[in-house]
This record gives C-alpha cells, sequence and structure tokens, in this order.
C-alpha cells in the first residue's frame, strides 16, 4: 500500500529489521526498534511487505559480511516492486563501508553506523536519494535511546561501547570507535526500569566490560558497577560479556565468589593457545597467565563454567602453535566455545602480515578443534546426571507429543546450560529446581522437583 494512502487512513508504517553479528549488535536492533516504535512505526515479521526494512549488519568475520552483500541484492527484487518500501543499513558494514554501499547499491536510502542509532528518523525524513551517517559521535553513550526488547526474563544492558584493544585482527575498533563508559546512573536506572517491567536476569554487555570505568570522574570500575546492580531488588541473575583476559582483576574474580547474584559463568575469549601467535594478535597476556587467571578463578568458586573464543588459522600459526590450543583446549575443559576460521579484515595489521595459512588448513584446525569440544562439552553435561540445578524457566516449548497434559519448558542453569523438562504449567519467567536426568551434546534433560 502507498504511504500517501495509509498516511491517508492513519495506518502505522512498518517495519522489518534483519541482524547479523553478536550480542550488542542484537541490542542495538532492539534500540533501532525502540527509536522506530517511539516514531509510530510497528514490526512486522515479514520482511517483503515493510514499508521500511533495516539490516543491522556485522563486519567481524567475512562470513557475515556475504550473508548482508546477498540480502541486499535480493531486497534490490523486491523493491523493484515496490518503489514506496524503504531501506536502511545500520551496523558495523555501514560504518566501514557507507560510501561504497552507497555507490553499489543504489536502492539503499539510508546507511548508519552503531554511534548514529538515534538519528535513524531525522535521516528517513531526509528526501535527499541517499543519506549516509557514519560520523563520530562523541556523546552516544550519554544518549537515552528507547530499546524494544523481546520478552521474557531476560534483557541486554549496555555498560560501554567501543574497544581500544587494536587486538591485529580485530576490525572493531574501527567500526565502533574508542571505548566510552555510560555513567552508572544511566546504567542503574535502565536496569531499575527493567526490574519493574518484570525482568529478572541481566547481561552487562560491552566489547570489554572488565575495563568499565576508564574515563568516567566518579571512580567507579566494573566490580563496583557489580557490586551495586547487585543491590537492585527484582533483579535476580546477573551475567556480562565480554571479558579480555588481561583485564579480569583479582577484584572481579572476588566478584564471583561474594555477589551470590551473579552467575558462575564467564566468556573469556582465549583466541589461541601459543605465546607465540598470542603476542602477534596483540593480546596482552601470554597463556601461562591466562590458565593462572582460570585456576585462580575456580578455586574461588569450584563450579565456575567458562567459554570461550578461538580463532583457527591466524597467520604465521604453525602446527606446533596450534597444537598448543589444542593442549589449553584440553586443559581448561571448557562448557563450550565458539571458533572460527581467521579472515582478513580491512584496516587490521594482521590482514597485511605475509604468512597467511591456506584455507584448506583453516577449516581442518577449526575442525579438529569444534570435534575436541563436541567430546569435552558431551562428557562435562553427563557429569550433571543425578545434579539439581537452578533454572529461570524461559517459556513453553512444543506441546506434548503423545498428547499428555505436560507441555515441554525450557530454562536455563546459573551457567547458562540450556535445560529441558516437562511441566503441566507453563513457568515461563518462574525460578525452579530440576533435577538432571541426561546429558546431550548441547543441553540437558531434566525432571521438575516442584512445579
Ligand atoms: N577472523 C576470525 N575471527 C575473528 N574474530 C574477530 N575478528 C576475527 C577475524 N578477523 C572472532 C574473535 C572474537 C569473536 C567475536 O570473533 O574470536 O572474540
Ligand atoms: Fe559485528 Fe563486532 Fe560489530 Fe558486533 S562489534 S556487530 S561482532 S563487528
Amino acid at each position: 500500500m502507498p504511504n500517501e494512502l495509509k498516511t491517508y487512513l492513519k495506518l502505522r508504517p512498518t517495519f522489518h529489521i534483519r541482524t547479523f553479528g553478536c550480542q550488542m549488535n542484537v541490542h542495538d536492533s532492539e534500540r533501532l526498534a525502540g527509536v522506530l516504535e517511539g516514531e509510530g512505526y510497528s514490526f512486522v515479521t515479514s520482511q517483503e511487505s515493510a514499508d521500511l526494512v533495516v539490516i543491522n549488519t556485522c563486519s567481524v568475520r567475512d562470513k557475515a559480511d556475504q550473508k548482508f552483500f546477498s540480502d541486499l541484492g535480493r531486497l534490490k527484487k523486491v523493491k523493484a516492486l515496490r518503489p514506496e518500501m524503504k531501506i536502511a543499513v545500520a551496523g558495523c558494514i555501514a560504518q566501514q563501508q557507507g560510501r561504497e554501499i552507497q555507490s553499489r547499491f543504489p536502492h539503499v536510502d539510508v546507511i548508519l553506523g552503531p554511534q548514529n542509532i538515534a538519528t535513524l528518523p531525522e535521516l528517513l525524513a531526509k528526501t535527499s536519494s541517499c543519506v549516509v551517517a557514519t560520523g563520530e559521535n562523541q556523546d552516544y553513550h550519554l544518549r537515552k535511546v528507547p530499546a524494544i526488547r523481546a520478552g521474557g526474563h531476560r534483557a541486554w544492558v549496555p555498560v560501554m561501547y567501543g574497544c581500544d584493544n587494536f587486538c591485529s585482527y580485530c576490525i572493531v575498533p574501527y567500526t565502533r570507535g574508542r571505548e566510552q563508559s555510560r555513567p552508572v546512573k544511566d546504567v542503574i536506572d535502565e536496569v531499575l526500569s527493567l526490574a519493574d517491567q518484570g525482568y529478572s536476569e541481566i547481561t552487562l554487555l560491552g566489547q570489554n566490560v572488565n575495563s568499565y570505568g576508564k574515563g568516567l570522574s566518579d571512580g567507579m570500575d566494573f566490580p563496583a558497577l557489580l557490586e551495586q546492580i547487585h543491590l537492585l531488588e527484582g533483579i535476580k541473575r546477573i551475567r556480562f560479556v565480554t571479558s579480555h583476559p588481561k583485564d579480569l582483576s583479582e577484584r572481579l574474580m572476588e566478584t564471583f565468589r561474594d555477589l551470590p547474584k551473579l552467575c558462575n559463568h564467564m566468556h573469556l575469549p582465549v583466541q589461541a593457545g601459543s605465546d607465540r601467535v598470542l603476542e602477534r594478535m596483540n593480546r596482552g597476556y601470554t597463556v601461562s597467565e591466562y590458565l593462572d587467571k582460570i585456576e585462580r578463578l575456580r578455586k574461588l568458586v569450584p563450579d565456575m563454567a567458562f567459554t570461550t573464543d578461538i580463532i583457527a588459522g591466524f597467520p604465521g600459526e604453525e602446527e606446533s602453535d596450534f597444537e598448543e590450543t589444542v593442549k589449553v583446549v584440553r586443559t581448561v575443559e571448557y562448557d563450550g566455545i565458539f571458533a572460527f576460521k581467521y579472515s582478513k579484515r580491512p584496516h587490521t595489521k594482521a590482514r597485511f602480515f605475509n604468512d597467511q595459512v591456506s584455507e584448506v588448513e583453516k577449516g581442518r584446525r577449526l575442525n579438529i578443534i569444534l570435534s575436541i569440544q563436541d567430546e569435552i562439552s558431551k562428557l562435562k553435561n553427563k557429569v550433571l546426571v543425578g545434579t539439581v540445578q537452578e533454572i529461570i524457566v524461559e517459556g513453553e516449548g512444543s506441546a506434548p507429543k503423545n498428547g499428555g497434559s505436560t507441555t515441554h519448558q525450557m530454562g536455563r542453569t546459573r551457567t547458562n546450560k540450556i535445560v529441558h523438562f516437562e511441566s503441566e504449567n507453563n513457568l515461563a519467567g518462574k525460578l525452579v529446581q530440576v533435577l538432571i536426568a541426561e546429558g546431550l551434546q548441547h543441553s540437558l534433560k531434566g525432571r521438575i522437583l516442584k512445579d
């Protein structure tokens, strides 16, 4: 339906968002949705019928890049049939390749970087053929941008944006800019309002949350922020991602022991298990320092769960370096791994290293890591059989297959493992105790102790 007719009939314009990338980017989409709903738009599930399609892009690895460009090509055909449709490209690819997208894809109307989310309505109102907003916005961490979050009990809250670390493979400092921490009061106010709305689990987000507070005048640091959030009524669980091993302080480790609401799971990206590779990655720690921190945390909190990120086939990674990474995986016995083939990223130092590893070899190393981890995950899940786990229920799954009276429920342990069980009631949002009966590859099955 043409927009003029919609305006005449007083129908709300519709939008659809497609998101690629990390949790921070998924959360940026929640903010984009908040901004659009504030402007009277309503969300629709179909891209084809929306008045406005937003593609929120990720450029951290080249695979996500490719998916986005094929999506954009497909939308060209849709727009040819419905020229009144608007297309906005947001996120890290928009930030970094804005001008190129503008010239290669004239069917795009708006291009905006992660620091320009709040300006989307103004950009849409402009009548020129394509507007590009990828300028640095010095105060975007101070803005209160509304968010539309998916229902349920879990909500993400960004505490800092950007990254100052310049790992030699990583594009993030070039797309998201320098580290900027949100003021404590803004974070606390947002968590309080989420608690009021019934959210009971908060995940604090940032590229490097451990260095929260840098640049703030009140001397606040990340452990102190956690302590403040811990005091808030209504919040039952606190999590955070992502941590940088070099900034994981003794005090932060102790907060896991001291704050009962802080879930005993840490995502601690190791990236590689060889000191030589870590140095070329500019990671700022050695393998033994990393392992010492894991050991220390396990001493403080014996049932601490760890997950990690690993890059397979970083330039110059020899077979012996790779074997050291395998050794770390076996030593730590992670609860889960996100592993990726190294890919060259614009601006980064490592793209110019002249000892790149072949695609075939990267694939081989990746598969080895993943299959070793599969075995470890399975064993770790089996060890939990017979234990009682505290679960916050995420909601009802499928209807009973056997026509019985129970429904399938799903939730997560404090260590972030998925647990399936049956219940006569829909327990979404409830905190329950489940006796684990089966450990599968990627999840657990159990029986609720009190319904
Ligand atoms: N190639 C492969 N993986 C990468 N990551 C970041 N940059 C690259 C790259 N150029 C991975 C890292 C990081 C995760 C978010 O993505 O493991 O922790
Ligand atoms: Fe992608 Fe990284 Fe940007 Fe997140 S921060 S959207 S993972 S490039």
